[in-house]
């Protein structure tokens, strides 16, 4: 894996944004698998400058989200379809047709998380996968204790996510307490993966993830099975890393 370490939130979305532009301009058609949380919104911030700078173009780019909550409908401004549209596809020159979010709402979630997976695969696949890492170490929502071979499906959240997320709403009764989720097997199927962290919350975890085992005890070490993982993280998420990381 390769690891970047960045000053600061603005310098890390830089820099994962040019890690995707360079790859979409060299492939037509590209799939971005997307991901929610407060971690890439500087990524889609500056994705969107070199959007309206046209310097990037979305207009044959399809979208995969890892997950959403359950019960959560997309025009709930704390769904995860309706964060996305807020905060990228309403300001980038995309087809909305393209971009997936699940459907919290879907009245057979099981079957909906087989039909997520074949359109994935439908579209060849994901090219180019965003991801954060939870204070536990979560990716997506596969929790601890989560199947590193698991697939596209519904999970309970932890009490540490429920109590993570609870800022977000107004009292924590109001977290939606299962989501559908990607799975770790399906994560690791992309071409490419980024992950984000910042924040000495997340310090924890990305030790963990990077120089722990490969463990289902923190479902972020999984990505040391993939070949192509970058993790750009700031100075305040690799504090409890080895020196050698930091050239
Ligand atoms: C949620 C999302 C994850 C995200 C995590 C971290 O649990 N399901 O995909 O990585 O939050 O969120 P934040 O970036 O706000 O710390």
């Amino acid at each position: 894996m390769k690891v970047v370490i960045v000053r600061d939130k603005e310098e890390m979305g830089k820099r994962a944004a040019a890690l995707i532009a360079e790859q979409m301009r060299a492939k037509p058609h590209f799939v971005l698998g997307l991901a929610t949380g407060s971690t890439p919104l500087p990524l889609y911030q500056e994705l969107i400058r070199l959007n309206k700078a046209r310097k990037l173009d979305f207009s044959t780019t399809a979208t995969f989200n890892l997950d959403e909550y359950v019960g959560v409908p997309p025009t709930h401004n704390q769904s995860y379809r309706y964060f996305m549209n807020k905060n990228l596809f309403d300001r980038i020159n995309i087809c909305k047709a393209a971009t997936h979010v699940p459907d919290g709402m879907a009245k057979d979630p099981d079957a909906f998380c087989l039909a997520y997976e074949a359109m994935m695969d439908d579209v060849g696949g994901i090219d180019y996968q965003v991801l954060g890492i939870g204070s536990n170490g979560h990716i997506a929502f596969n929790e601890p204790g989560s199947s590193l071979a698991s697939r596209t499906r519904v999970v309970a959240l932890t009490k540490n996510t429920i109590k993570d997320n609870s800022r977000f709403f107004k009292r924590i009764q109001d977290v939606p307490t299962k989501a559908i989720s990607m799975g770790i097997g399906t994560v690791l199927e992309a071409e490419r993966i980024v992950m984000l962290a910042n924040g000495t919350n997340k310090a924890d975890a990305v030790a963990k993830a990077l120089e722990g085992p490969v463990s289902v005890s923190c479902p972020a070490s999984a990505l040391q099975m993939h070949p192509n993982v970058t993790w750009v993280i700031t100075r305040d998420a690799a504090t409890n890393l080895k020196l050698e990381w930091r050239r």
